[in-house]
């Protein structure tokens, strides 16, 4: 794929934030819909889906298998899907850009699928590690031709008929989970998949709405056990995509650390596997409510009302890591402003996301003045030690790592520039607009006050 310039956008300490904005559709639940959509014979109508350069690979690679999914107005889809083992052999490589969850899920989903398929990536994609997918579909019967260490980009070619597996996830991992149990839909028999930490559950709440056999017993320390039975007929589902929580993060921390903001973020979900986030927060002494909670499509949404507020610092468990796996960079830049320290443990799987997470943020913290202590899987961020900002963030192809640092910028003392906002389309296309509708000050690095906006 053809590599964008790099896009410099530096953030500048401002006026307070205020209004009302939506975030845009949730990057899981968005993925998904395409790939149960393909898997469902008629027609699946989505809306709302996050038109994000990570879904739209999805999409692409759901065409090549022989879905139609055809783009109305506004992120509403329409998927006519072949059936559960009717996927046909891509002509082409399925290029899934930056996205660890397209393409891990598409591995399960094609690789119990008697045909061959090759897998690509961006180079962020191609240095994550794929063999803690490509194991368990080994032991279901698919023949795997990977780089060294299971890299992207791989050629994979499925069993005639694959084994349904028992499988016990070795990490916390909802992309794993999820990547067995679309594998186990094309195996005859019964495909479980114990998970001994509970990690986001769409995967499940999605084939219980397409209409597959499913079962799910829950121990008590939290474990689960999922079972599936194999080759079922999926039944078309209209999907309503809720708004992102991972991407309302962005303006929440936001409006907590410029003083006197006031916003409001329309249509969150609140799936307790997703809210790790909001609970810190609150803890932190966050000014965070939750107005006109209503249930849509399966899901609790809420409209997220948010102040200015005095943050203080805290530990955040272990065990809350796959509640808010993506949200430790912003929680990072909240926690710069909080009095005290802010230790988060537990945090080994972000060295493996689409940086890694935990050497960025410390970096992005370091040239702009916080105090921090990075370790092999925890960081400490002391608050408000000094002057924060002045610094240039690498943010090594992760939206992320961008956002979260332009947000830190936005209550900083000095200016923070990130290398590259082009990589935000990831997932939150429209996130410089949206904060600068917020009030934010946000423009292209390098021009000066009164020059053109971002
Ligand atoms: C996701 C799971 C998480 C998360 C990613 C989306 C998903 O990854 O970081 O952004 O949709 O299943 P892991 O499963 O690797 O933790």
């Amino acid at each position: 794929m053809t590599e964008n310039p790099m896009r410099p956008l530096t953030a500048r300490p401002g006026s307070a934030l205020s209004g009302r904005v939506a975030v845009p559709g949730d990057k899981s639940i968005s993925h998904r819909a395409l790939i149960f959509g393909a898997l469902a014979i008629g027609e699946t109508a989505i809306d709302g889906l996050l038109q994000s350069e990570d879904v739209l690979c999805t999409a692409a690679a759901m065409r090549a298998l022989g879905a139609t999914v055809v783009a109305g107005e506004n992120g509403s889809y329409k998927v006519h899907g072949v059936g559960v083992g009717g996927l046909m052999e891509p002509e082409t490589p399925l290029d899934f850009g930056n996205s660890g969850t397209g393409a891990r899920l598409a591995l399960g989903l094609i690789g119990t699928h008697p045909l061959a398929a090759v897998f690509l990536g961006d180079a962020s994609l191609s240095r994550r590690p794929m063999g803690r997918v490509l194991e368990p579909l080994r032991a279901m019967g698919t023949e795997v031709i990977a780089r060294d260490g299971d890299r992207l980009p791989l050629a994979i070619r499925g069993p005639k008929t694959a084994i349904p597996l028992e499988y016990r996830v070795p990490v916390p991992s909802a992309q794993v989970k999820s990547a067995v149990l679309l594998a186990g839909l094309n195996a005859p028999g019964i495909t479980t998949v114990i998970e001994p930490v509970a990690t986001r559950d769409h995967t499940e709440r999605m084939l219980e709405g397409f209409g597959a056999d499913l079962d799910i017993t829950v121990e008590d320390d939290g474990a689960r056990t999922i079972r599936l039975v194999g080759q079922p007929k999926l039944k078309p589902q209209p999907v309503t995509v809720p708004g992102d929580p991972s991407s309302a993060a962005f303006p929440i921390v936001a409006a907590l650390i410029v003083p006197g903001s006031d916003v409001v973020v329309e249509n969150v979900m609140l799936n307790e596997s997703r809210t790790g986030l909001f609970t810190t927060l609150i803890e932190m002494g966050a000014d965070l409510s939750f107005e006109n909670e209503r249930v849509s499509g399966g899901e609790t949404i809420a409209d997220i009302h948010v102040r200015h507020s005095t943050l203080k610092g805290v530990t955040v468990p272990p065990d809350r890591a796959p509640s808010m796996i993506d949200e430790y960079p912003v929680l990072s830049a909240a926690a710069a402003f909080a009095d005290g320290q802010t230790m988060m443990e537990g945090l080994a799987e972000l060295r493996v996301k689409e940086s890694d997470r935990l050497a960025a943020v410390a970096a992005g913290l370091a040239a702009n003045g916080v105090t921090h202590e990075e370790g092999a899987d925890f960081l400490v961020v002391t608050g408000r030690t000094g002057d924060i900002g002045g610094g240039t963030v690498t943010t090594h192809l992760d939206h992320r790592i961008a956002m979260s640092f332009l947000v830190l910028g936005l209550a900083a003392d000095r200016p923070v520039t990130v290398d590259d906002a082009g990589v935000i389309n990831t997932s939150f296309p429209g996130f410089a607009d949206l904060m600068a509708g917020l009030g934010a000050d946000l423009e292209p690095a390098g021009n000066t006050a009164g020059e053109a906006k971002a």
